[in-house]
């Protein structure tokens, strides 16, 4: 029997592992972490991330052949096949920080892995990590391993969260990268091995090690970038009259552009876009490639200027000031269907709105109180370090914050409404009873474009929505910088 260990129950290794146990009922999967309450959540039945589907998969394996542990050097000792899905959050200091990805939790993987190896083992590369990562954990696995061989492989994960269950199941590719020496294919084959048991044969795309580490950032870049793109057109549309949902409609019908990730927005949010980027920008600037460097920049900064535009918008439609004023948040996560707030664009925009000293009622469907008041109390990059490394916080002395249960707790006496995230729930909300609650005028700012503005202008709101033709009332406001 094949046994695999996977470093780092997240939100990678965790549905990763799970897939590869359901689909592969003769392989051994352990999934590892140094922490010991998500290792806990995982064999409860209150699993520590929620993503649709997850639970049935975990409940199908957990105890046959998917064990959760917090024993890693007895799993990692065991196993044939390790993959590493630890953090790889952005340098928060020294060299590099702000923008290089900092590899001191996948460093200490790599040379526990060393200590404790007593076979040959095929060590995967599932984080994010920069081009070139593979040669500096050869380096560390070769001066330490006593004679052992290790060949390691990038296998860059492509899920999107909320929908992980299913792009694992069915990937649009799945990318190994290895070394082309004989022991190195024989490794990319044996991983091949396993992801054939379900993924047909010309979705595996097999290249070199550099080319499968780059191809993540690539990817992620790419997607960010159209994001960005779409956004600065949704500023142009609000500026001359154009419906950015028309316009990305006919774009997208242009089968070489195609129709996904055009959604307008108040900017991308989650672990990974802005990371990845950053970790981008940094190795072009190490290569001495300035001008590349500024243009992968520009994607991050357009969409800084997205979460802004959208703050100033709020403020400016309510006579220039927040102050004092209650504004309903619906929605903190940086997507439907996830609990994950990691680089969620509310962040940005609740800081803004308390920065003029709103007073906010915040309500999501999955995100918890705690969680909430921990996000709004960190320092940005903090958040992507294991909870136990990260800094202490004083949640509680979070100001002008408060979490409603529902949304029209959280919309009561409010003088505005900001939808965050795009929850299907905000969609079929009775509006008219929300209006009804709230102080008048009464705003909504849609910033995901999920509510009919013609709709609610009737029922008397002053309806802001991302790149639409502007409500009436704010026209005459001043141009927004
Ligand atoms: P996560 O924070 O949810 O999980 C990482 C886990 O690794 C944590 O539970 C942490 O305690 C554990 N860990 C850290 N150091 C450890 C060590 N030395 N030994 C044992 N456990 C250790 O992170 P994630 O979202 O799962 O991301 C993991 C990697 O996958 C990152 O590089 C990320 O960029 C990449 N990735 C993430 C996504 C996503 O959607 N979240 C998608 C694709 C790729
Ligand atoms: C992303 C990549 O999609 C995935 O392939 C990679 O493995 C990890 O990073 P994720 O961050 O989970 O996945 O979610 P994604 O669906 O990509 O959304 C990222 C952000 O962009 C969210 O805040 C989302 O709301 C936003 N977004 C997405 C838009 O604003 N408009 C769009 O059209 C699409």
């Amino acid at each position: 029997m094949v046994k695999i260990c996977c470093i780092g129950a997240g939100y990678v290794g965790g549905p990763t592992m799970a897939v590869i146990a359901l689909k592969c009922p003769s392989v051994e999967v352990a999934v590892v972490d140094i922490s010991v309450s998500r290792i806990n959540a995982w064999n409860s039945d209150q699993l520590p991330i929620y993503e649709p589907g997850l639970e049935d998969v975990v409940k199908q394996c957990r105890g046959k052949n998917l064990f959760f542990s917090t024993d890693v050097e007895k799993h990692v000792y065991e196993a044939d096949i390790i993959f590493v899905s630890v953090n790889t959050p952005t340098k928060t200091r020294g060299l590099g920080a702000g923008k290089a990805a900092d590899l001191t939790y996948w460093e200490s993987a790599a040379r526990m892995i060393a200590n404790v190896a007593k076979t040959d083992k095929i060590v995967v590369e599932k984080s994010t990590v920069p081009v070139k990562t593979a040669e500096a954990i050869e380096k560390i696995l070769a001066h330490n391993s006593k004679g052992i061989s290790f060949q390691i492989l990038s296998n860059p994960e492509f899920l999107a969260e909320g929908t992980a269950i299913q792009d694992l199941l069915n990937p649009d590719r799945v990318l190994i990268g290895g070394r082309e020496t004989p022991k190195g294919q024989k490794a990319v084959e044996a991983l091949k091995g396993v992801y054939a048991q379900w993924v047909p044969e010309e979705r595996i795309i097999t290249t070199n090690l550099w080319s499968a580490e780059l191809s993540k950032l690539a990817t992620n870049a790419f997607l960010a970038q159209r994001i960005s793109s779409v956004n600065a057109m949704s500023a142009l549309c609000e500026a001359t009259g154009a419906d950015v949902q028309e316009v990305s409609y006919a774009v997208g019908k242009d089968s070489r552009i195609g129709p996904k990730f055009l959604n307008a927005s108040i900017g991308f949010g989650g672990s990974c876009f802005q990371k990845d980027i950053l970790s981008l920008v940094y190795i072009c600037e190490c290569n001495g490639l300035k001008e590349v460097a500024c243009y992968w920049k520009q994607v991050i900064k357009v969409n800084d200027y997205q979460k802004a535009r959208f703050v100033n918008r709020v403020i400016s439609s309510m006579f220039n000031t927040v102050s004092g004023k209650k504004i309903a948040v619906l929605g903190f996560a940086f997507k439907k269907d996830t609990g994950d707030t990691r680089e969620t664009p509310a962040l940005d925009v609740c800081k803004g709105l308390l920065g003029d000293k709103a007073r906010l009622s915040i309500y999501d469907p999955l995100v918890t109180e705690d969680q909430i008041r921990r996000d709004l109390s960190m320092n940005k990059f903090d958040w992507d370090h294991p909870i136990h490394l990260q800094p202490p916080t004083s949640p509680a002395s979070i100001k002008h914050v408060s979490v409603a249960w529902d949304p029209y707790q959280a919309a009561k006496g409010a003088h505005g409404l900001c939808i965050l995230t795009e929850w299907d729930e905000f969609k079929e909300l009775d509006y008219e009873k929300i209006y009804e609650s709230m102080q008048k005028p009464a705003f909504v700012f849609d910033g995901r474009n999920i509510v009919d503005v013609a709709r609610l202008r009737k029922m008397g709101f002053i309806a802001y929505s991302i790149g639409k033709p502007l409500d009436p009332w704010l026209k005459g406001m001043p141009a927004l910088a």
